[in-house]
Parts: C-alpha cells; structure tokens; sequence
C-alpha cells in the first residue's frame, strides 16, 4: 500500500535514506541496496563529482568503454573510444578503420560552426515599425550581453547576428529574435541560454524605453527564451575514396564492381525509403553517439539535430552519399554535430577527459570530424556486411557472450563455446543445446 502513494520530499532525503527507500521496492531490501552500492567507484570524490552531474543519484550505470584502432583521419591516426553497449558497434568501425586505413584513411572537413537561438516573443503592433527598430535592438543587445560575452569573445567567439523573423502569419503577433552564435571549442549551451535570456529583458527594456512606440506596442510577452538545437550550420563531412578495384576481395561472390554497384543501391534504397533510411542513419549514429558519449558530450542533442537534418528537404533520407564513377567509390556523410571539448561535463568526468586526452586534446573541430568518421566507419561496415553476408552472422558471433553470460556458463565454458562457433552459425537454442551437451559429457 505504501508503495501507491505519491512520495513528497525524496529530494530532500541523503543518499543513504534515498537507497533505502528504493531499495525497499524490492523483495530483499538489503540485497538490493547491496547492488546498488556495488556499481559506486571506489574513490570518494570521484564518486561524489558522478553523484553531483544529475540529481537523486543513488547508483552508476555501467556502460562498455571500448576502443576502435587504426582510426586514420586527415592523415592522423586515433584510437577511438567508444561507449557503447551494442555488441558489434566497435568491431564494425575497427573493421573500416582498418579498411580504409590502407586506403587513405577517413578525409573530413568542417563546413561551418553557427550555433542558433531564439528569444520567442508575442507582440502586438505595426510590424513595420518593429523591423525599422532593429538595428537598435541589436546594438541594445550586444552591449547588454557584453559581461556575457567577454570571455567567449576574447577566445575568438560570441554572438554573430541577430535578426527579426515574423511568424505573425502563422501564430497571432508571434515573432522571434533568430541569434547566430560562434562558440569556439564549448558545445555553448549555457553560453546561448544566458545571452538568450538576458535579450528578452533588454527587449522589453527597449520596447517600453523606446519613444517610436506607444500603448500596447511598449509591452512583449517572452514566450521563452532557448538555443536550438537544430544547427545545420554546424556541418561536417567526412568521405572515403578508393579505385572500386580495391574491393576485389570484399566477398566470394561478387566483384569489385559488382559490390560498389549493390553498395550503392542500398544508400539509394536509404535516400528513397523512409523505413530504410532510419535504420541506416540509426547504424551511423552507432559511431557517432559512440564517441559523443566517451567524450562527455549530451548524445540526445546529437540525435535530435541529425534526425531533424536528414528530413531537412521535407522527406527524411539517409544522411549519406555516394558516387561511383570512372572506376572510382567515393562515400560520404554530411551531418551537423554541436560538440564540445571544453565545459560540460569534459573535464569532470574522469572518462571524458581520458577519452580527450587519448584523442590528443582536439578541438570542437576536429572532434566533429572524428565523431563523423565513426558514423561513416560503422554505416560503411554495416551497408558491406548487408550487401554481402547479412547481418546477423557477424552480430550473433559478437552477441555469442551475451547469450552465454546470460545462460550462466564458466569461463572454461565461454572458452569452448566460442571456440566451436568459430566457423558455425550461433543462435540462442544452439548455444544452449551445446552448453546442456557438454555439461552432460556429450561434446
Ligand atoms: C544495427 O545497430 C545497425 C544496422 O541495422 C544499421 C543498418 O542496417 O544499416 C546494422
């Protein structure tokens, strides 16, 4: 019956009160709040740093860190840390890393680097009268940030522009302040949000100080006040290219041509058919969220903003391109990626900064090129092993400890299950029936 009621003041219980009251939800309270414990790291300010990223936290949530090698990027080789739990993401992008290491690695480049945010605001009056003030607005603006700013502004960065955009059209005297922001190496999420929040009050400080305006033109309801996180400004794109000779040796049955030519059917398939280009974008962001996660960066603004891009053109298509010609594969994916390397959670948390660190301390730049080059990497091998085996053989061989761990097996066990699937086709029922066989002395 307790447990129907609705708890007031968990908040404001400690940690300890805060397990206990979980861990009583369970049928052996003890053991549950012996579990929960068990996943605390064992330094105490590392663990109160973890405890103190969200709120309410009574546990760690453990996820595979894992490295993908042979990463050559603009001629630089990386390992990639990779946080993933999805058995066979990392062996998939070590597979094209090592492919295409031989072949002239991953090229990338950053086409822009605009961030965007909007102050939303209702607004009642002559239109024109509000566009004419805008460049008053603006420089009101500006100035009125400038604490803001400073740091951001001596590192290079700041805001870009702001303009006008009326949606009166669309929702009664609704208007935006559309701003363009440079946030150098920072994600600059608080940074937009702060500026954001300090141009609604300097808007109504200018609309109700401003003599051009009168009655209900002196007053504007900020509706709110966020960046976007759409910034198809934000833009890479990373390639690979190769003679279409270099795949003679992809599959038995099929030639080099014959496999650029059933590769690139598939990405059209992917830039047709909705369906499709989910799950091929779903396997490129495999990669992609992969190292945005090892290096502390927020995963669901990644998602959001390359999910929105691939619909950008009214239909949601894949994210990647290709082109074979003259005896020539060139593939490429463009996707915008807002990441940090400096604030955020890439100094604090221990792993980030190790992952940053293995990177060789790169700047936004040139981490958007990395994460892209997983995103390519990991489509790359999934669209080859597609076109060509399937899926599911390499997937079962990688999922084969997960079915074991979950059966419950020795180590000795795990050594010789893998062992007799090395050349055999794994599914649960036939890693059960083995392990059953060998416990009975049959194999
Ligand atoms: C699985 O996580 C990702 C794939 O489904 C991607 C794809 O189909 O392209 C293999």
């Amino acid at each position: 019956m307790q447990k129907q009621q609705i708890r007031k003041g968990f908040s404001k219980l400690n940690k300890d009160q805060k397990i206990d009251l979980t861990a009583s939800y369970f049928e052996n309270p003890v053991e549950a709040a012996k579990s929960l414990k068990s996943f605390w790291h064992s330094e105490k300010d590392i663990q109160q740093r973890l405890d103190d990223f969200s709120e309410n936290t009574i546990s760690n949530f453990f996820f595979p860190y894992g490295i993908a090698p042979n990463f050559v990027i603009n001629g630089n080789m990386y390992l990639l840390p990779m946080v993933i739990e999805e058995s066979s993401v990392i062996a998939a992008a070590s597979n094209a890393a090592k492919f295409w290491s031989e072949r002239g690695g991953f090229h990338a480049e950053v086409l822009s680097m605009t961030k965007i945010g909007q102050v939303h605001f209702i607004w009642e009056g002559d239109t024109e009268k509000l566009k004419q003030a805008m460049p008053g607005i603006k420089k009101k603006l500006i100035r009125e940030t400038d604490h803001i700013t400073e740091n951001m502004r001596a590192r290079g960065g700041g805001i870009l522009d702001i303009e006008l955009i009326d949606m009166s059209d669309q929702i009664d005297n609704y208007f935006q302040l559309k701003a363009s922001f440079e946030t150098i190496d920072s994600m600059g999420a608080n940074f937009i949000n702060s500026c954001l929040e300090e141009f609604g009050m300097q808007l109504k400080r200018f609309l109700k100080e401003e003599k051009a305006f009168s009655g209900k033109e002196e007053e504007c309801e900020i509706v709110m006040a966020i960046l976007s996180n759409y910034t198809p400004e934000c833009l890479v794109r990373c390639w690979v290219e190769c003679d279409i000779e270099e795949f003679a040796e992809i599959d038995r049955n099929l030639s080099a041509q014959q496999f650029a030519e059933k590769f690139e059917r598939a990405v059209r398939i992917a830039q047709k058919d909705t369906y499709r280009a989910t799950t091929h974008n779903k396997g490129i962001m495999n990669g992609i969220d992969a190292v945005v996660l090892a290096t502390g960066n927020d995963f669901r603004a990644i998602e959001a903003c390359a999910h929105t891009y691939a619909a950008r053109n009214g239909q949601y298509a894949s994210l990647t391109d290709i082109n074979i010609e003259n005896g020539k594969f060139r593939y490429e994916l463009t996707v915008p990626l807002s990441l940090g390397t400096v604030g955020g959670l890439t100094s604090l948390h221990p792993l980030a900064k190790f992952s940053l660190e293995l990177l060789n301390n790169p700047g936004a730049e040139q981490l958007m090129m990395i994460a892209a080059a997983a995103g390519l990497a990991n489509n790359f091998s999934a669209l080859k092993s597609l076109t060509t085996k399937g899926i599911q053989v390499g997937h079962m061989k990688m999922h084969l400890f997960n079915i074991l761990n979950h059966i419950g097996v020795t180590n000795e066990e795990k050594l010789r299950v893998a062992n007799h699937f090395k050349d055999k086709k794994v599914s649960f029922s036939n890693v059960k029936e083995l392990v059953a066989n060998m416990r009975k002395g049959n194999s």
